[in-house]
């Protein structure tokens, strides 16, 4: 959808003004004539509640189709995410009424709200499209045109550019998510890292070889069944004044399809498990946030990048295979691989860096949608202000976290009769005895371990900036974390 700024809403275009609580009005829409609005208003039972959107008849003399009232709630605070939700609301509600053109009128309001309602269009018109013929592109909303009307265009543009490249960030996100897992491989992927170079980002793409030489036992284990070259790749955006300063890390998981090897999944939903590089998703879409608005801080993403499939070749569960660190896993259970990926990426990200922080995210268990429902995404860490400020994050993202526990006493669930540990744990707990197993790959670096099983896709729309498919979930989050406290 194209989105653009003017002073004047557009000729024939449906025109959206606010209305909030209280019978309180927007200058646009006291313009229209306050005391005819609030009248048909009243009729629609309307009060201004955020989020919601009535469509009435253009008042006698307006030269738009139709006119739609958003409601803004208390509109002498109307930013964040209220104003997200109005944005992304009003998109919803106006997107297959026929018309093809919107115009939000924020005459009167601040170039940064402008941003932020450009910001809410941009992620809540997100469609994966691609793989549409002609005639289902034809039932493609029929809104194609936003036009956010503000007093100073240029002044809402210079406030909109971080805000674009986290959206851009959060869309790649989403986008390589919802792709199929014949055309987003291993070697594929790494190829389309390759090409942010041009944002700024440093980009190493180690392969099988190499690993093998370098001892990613682990990682290498998850792949040997697939045709597909295991690849490992790193990412730097070093936008640091101080070239040295201490960078910090984001580890993903990119399982680019998840057949659980010998120990394979039942058929019924299999293909879900495309998304099983979520993790990395957020990480790649993350550093291209970063990079796409100068961000003063020095990144590091190390995504693991495999495909765990069933083959003569593949590991067996009872291997024994020595990671990264030196410790020897036993693979019990070869559908365990999320947490064989990041033992390795792990070692070698705290190894090589020495972060100031180390975050990981993965779609690691199905145990954690059992524990959280689809709504949050678990926080296992062993440093309480690093959660503390990351779940805070958050918060004013639109992205819910719940911290979970580590009790030292379930370490004895993966504990090994033949070697240091085992891969899995057992039913009770599922979730934390994988966040346990991944401790053992962490030192002294602040960590966090994300299981986003729960939240790396949607089926539905739960909230309005967020459509189905891939979410994109926690590009937002860590942005808002490194911007607002590590950043020089
Ligand atoms: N990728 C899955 C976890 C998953 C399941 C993510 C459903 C998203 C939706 C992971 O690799 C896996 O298979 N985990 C197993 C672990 C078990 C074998 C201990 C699981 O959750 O069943
Ligand atoms: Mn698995
Ligand atoms: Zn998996």
């Amino acid at each position: 959808m194209l989105i653009q700024w003017a002073q004047a809403p557009a000729a024939n275009s449906v025109l959206a003004v606010i209305a909030g609580e209280t019978d309180t009005f927007s200058p646009a829409a006291k313009k229209l004539g306050e005391d005819a609005l609030k009248a048909s208003l009243k009729l629609y039972n309307f009060t201004g509640t955020a989020g919601k959107n009535q469509l009435v008849p253009a008042p006698e003399g307006v030269a738009h189709p139709a006119v739609v009232v958003a409601g803004g709630g208390n509109l002498t605070t109307l930013e964040g995410l209220r104003l997200e939700s109005l944005a992304g609301s009003l998109y919803h509600a106006v997107k297959t009424s026929g018309f093809d053109h919107l115009s939000l009128d924020l005459t009167g309001f601040t170039a940064a709200q402008a941003a932020t309602a450009r910001y809410a269009l941009t992620l809540a018109s997100y469609r994966f499209d691609k793989y549409f013929g002609p005639a289902k592109q034809d039932k493609a909303p029929a809104l194609k045109t936003v036009t956010i009307v503000t007093d100073n265009p240029s002044a809402a543009e210079a406030a909109f550019a971080p805000l674009k490249a986290v959206a851009d960030g959060v869309i790649l996100a989403r986008n390589l998510v919802s792709e199929p897992p014949n055309v987003l491989y291993p070697q594929a992927y790494a190829d389309l890292i390759r090409g942010y170079e041009n944002l700024g980002l440093k980009v190493e793409i180690l392969g099988e070889e190499e690993l093998k030489s370098l001892g990613f036992n682990a990682l290498i284990g998850v792949g040997q069944g697939s045709e597909r070259e295991t690849k490992l790749v790193v990412m730097q955006w070093n936008g640091a004044d101080d070239p040295h300063a201490q960078p910090v890390a984001l580890v993903g998981k990119g399982v680019t399809f998840d057949t659980g090897g010998i120990s394979i999944k039942s058929a019924e939903g299999m293909e879900d498990m495309k998304w099983d590089m979520g993790g990395s998703a957020t990480v790649v879409g993350t550093l291209v946030a970063l990079a796409g608005r100068k961000a003063k801080v020095n990144a590091v993403g190390v995504v693991g990048l495999v495909e765990n499939m069933p083959d003569g070749n593949a590991q067996r569960p009872g291997d024994v295979v020595k990671a990264l660190s030196g410790t020897t896993i036993e693979v019990i259970n070869t559908d365990a691989e999320g947490r064989l990926v990041l033992a390795d990426a792990l070692w070698y990200t705290q190894e090589r860096f020495k972060p100031q922080f180390m975050i990981d995210l993965a779609t690691l268990t199905g145990a954690m949608i059992i524990a959280l429902g689809m709504d949050y995404a678990g926080v296992f860490s062993n440093n309480d202000e690093l959660s503390e400020k990351l779940i805070e994050a958050a918060k004013g993202e639109n992205e819910n976290l719940w911290r979970m526990p580590l009790p030292t006493q379930y370490e004895k669930q993966i504990d090994s009769k033949i070697a240091d540990i085992r891969n899995i744990g057992g039913r009770p707990a599922g979730s934390i005895t994988a966040a346990l197993f991944l401790q053992r790959f962490v030192n002294n670096v602040p960590w966090v371990h994300l299981d986003i099983a729960p939240t790396a896709w949607t089926n539905e729309q739960r909230i309005p900036t967020v459509p189905e498919g891939g979410t994109g979930f926690g590009v937002r989050t860590l942005n808002a974390l490194i911007r607002d406290h590590y950043e020089a």
